[in-house]
């Protein structure tokens, strides 16, 4: 029997419910990511010792890397409690008072994305974020003074796919470091599906587990979503988990040998078809996929940047002969 292709809302709904089943709730669960893992452990002792809350934390790098659980693992081993938010869940500065009076002691704030929090706000961050303090400004034109209040000891956690849209002034405030989660090992995705297919009490076979992992891109999160989809197909095919049943399921989701889906090709298919291979400006990209240019290069670009398949130049983006000879193309890139 065949499937379709699940829609970008469905695909968006199970691979939320797998975030939370499958989300590591211990140091050894978390693989990978040894840097960032060293470097957290040394400020987590430390502060430990100085009977201290953290210092503020910054966690940036593609979808699905793990900033999210690297967050709530921080909180499980501080025994501190999260108050997760979101940068565009903030819209007036009067949300963040709000949420910053409310803190306890030796809490932790979650902003995720960033990235999206409007400047106005962001300023009222910066005094809460080094001395622990809220300036509220009661009253408007000649009246309006300014009142200060103390808050209890917290600590910020906030996390980006964006780097580039932090504003030096808030990235220098992340006084406890500003960490940047790289793309996994194929070893490393292949240890996150056993671990995974364990939870959801799958059997899996190496071979499974080998190709699942290779069509990942490096991402936690492709993997878990890619076991599910293949679990699914197994057990309606009646068949066992295995290279061949891996390689038939993901194919009918479009996902290739190297991992990359529709959406990929896509890019890289008007580039070098309507551009000549580039370099063309990612406004220019998008414009001709009818796609947003941050979905672009947040969500596709950096994987196949990282397969070697496309170049970010001073002069717009740039299609790889491997990409060519990926898709089967002639021609070849312009030497820049
Ligand atoms: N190092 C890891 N080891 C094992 N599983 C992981 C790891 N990192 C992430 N995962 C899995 O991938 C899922 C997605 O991770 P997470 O939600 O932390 O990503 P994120 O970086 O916050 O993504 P986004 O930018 O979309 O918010 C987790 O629920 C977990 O199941
Ligand atoms: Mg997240």
């Amino acid at each position: 029997m065949s499937r379709t292709t699940p829609s970008p809302k469905e695909e968006a709904k199970e691979t939320g419910f797998l975030d939370q089943t499958l989300r590591p709730n211990s140091w050894q669960e978390y693989i990978g990511q040894e840097a960032v893992k060293a470097n957290l452990h040394i400020l987590l002792t430390a502060a430990k010792e100085r009977s201290h809350p953290p210092e503020h934390l910054l966690f940036y790098g593609p979808p699905g890397l793990g900033k999210t659980t690297l967050a709530h693992l921080i909180a499980r081993e501080t025994g501190a409690q999260v108050k997760a938010t979101s940068g565009p869940a903030i819209l007036k500065v009067g949300d963040l008072a709000a949420i910053l009076t409310n803190l306890s002691a030796g809490d932790i704030l979650f902003i995720d994305e960033i990235h999206r929090l409007n400047k106005a706000i962001e300023e009222v961050l910066y005094p809460a974020m080094e001395s622990g303090t809220l300036d509220i400004i009661i009253g408007k034109g000649p009246s309006a003074r300014t009142i200060q209040l103390d808050l209890p000891p917290f600590t910020l956690i906030a996390a980006t796919t964006r780097i580039a849209m932090i504003s030096a002034p808030l990235r220098s405030r992340f006084s406890g470091g500003v960490f940047k989660l790289e793309f996994y090992t194929d070893a490393e995705i292949a240890k996150i599906i056993e671990r995974s297919a364990k939870l959801l009490g799958v059997d899996i076979e190496p071979g499974a587990v080998t190709e699942i992992a290779k069509r990942s891109r490096f991402t936690p999160r492709t993997a878990n979503y890619h076991l599910k989809r293949c679990r699914d197909f197994a057990q309606i095919n009646k068949t066992s988990l295995s290279s061949a049943s891996v390689e038939k399921a993901l194919a009918l989701l479009g996902v290739d040998e190297l991992g990359l889906t529709r959406a990929d090709r896509d890019i890289l298919t008007t580039m070098i078809n309507k551009f000549g291979g580039g370099p063309v400006g990612l406004s220019t990209i998008a414009a001709a996929l009818s796609e947003e240019q941050a979905t672009i290069e947040e969500v596709y670009e950096p994987y196949l940047i990282q397969l070697g398949l496309l170049e970010r130049t001073p002069r717009g983006r740039l299609a790889t002969d491997k990409a060519y000879a990926h898709l089967g193309l002639k021609g070849s890139a312009k030497l820049l």
